[in-house]
């Protein structure tokens, strides 16, 4: 049988209603068979700071033990004015110091994100793969899930009620698992 994957599930938000978290929700109930997704909170990570980077604060540390330990990430974004919300970028610094220690270095990576925008978080989406050359990710080029006028998504209660979008996540997941297994299967 093969081996377990095991996926951290970020939402580049910490709105309450997120549609991002939301997406992470609905991929929980999708993951395929042989893998596991677990969300974690970016709520509470204090700003990145340089001078502390030897002596991690505690969420900021926990953060980085289970991206650690994670065999795969799967970020759910937001776009904040055509880019990455600081909050998603604040908790990638944090993982990624100190200099030589990343916790993202050769992970495989899948992307996601909703907007009530029409571009479904294509620029934010843009500039993640940017950060992910120089921290030496894997991330999944296909499928591309773009989740445009998410307010029509999802219903009241946050669960996504678009069969269309429901089918995209579920590709990027079972395409991220294979990912992942392509990946470790060269390493081993
Ligand atoms: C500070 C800020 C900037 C935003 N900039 C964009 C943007 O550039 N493009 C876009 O499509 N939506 C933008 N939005 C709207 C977001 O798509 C919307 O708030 C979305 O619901 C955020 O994701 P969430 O539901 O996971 O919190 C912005 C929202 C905020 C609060």
């Amino acid at each position: 049988m093969a081996e377990l994957v095991n996926l951290v599930g970020i939402a580049g938000s910490l709105r309450k209603g997120s549609y991002n978290r939301s997406a992470l929700r609905a991929a929980v109930k999708l993951i395929p068979p042989g893998s596991t997704l677990e969300i974690v909170d970016l709520d509470g990570i204090p700003p990145f700071n340089e001078d502390h980077e030897k002596e991690f604060p505690p969420l900021a540390r926990e953060f980085k033990t289970k991206v650690s330990a994670a065999d795969a990430i799967l970020i759910a974004t937001p776009e904040y004015n055509y880019s990455v919300p600081g909050v998603l970028k604040n908790a990638i610094d944090w993982a990624s110091r100190p200099y030589g220690d990343s916790a993202w270095n050769a992970k495989p990576i899948g992307i996601m994100g909703a907007s009530v925008g029409m571009l479904g978080t294509a620029r934010a989406q843009y500039h993640l793969r940017q950060m992910f050359v120089f921290l030496n990710m894997f991330p999944l080029n296909q499928p591309e899930v773009m989740i445009a006028n998410a307010a029509e998504k999802f219903d009241e209660q946050g669960n996504l009620k678009d069969a269309k979008t429901s089918e995209k996540i579920k590709e990027l997941l079972e395409a991220l698992v294979e990912w992942t297994r392509r990946l470790k299967k060269t390493r081993a």
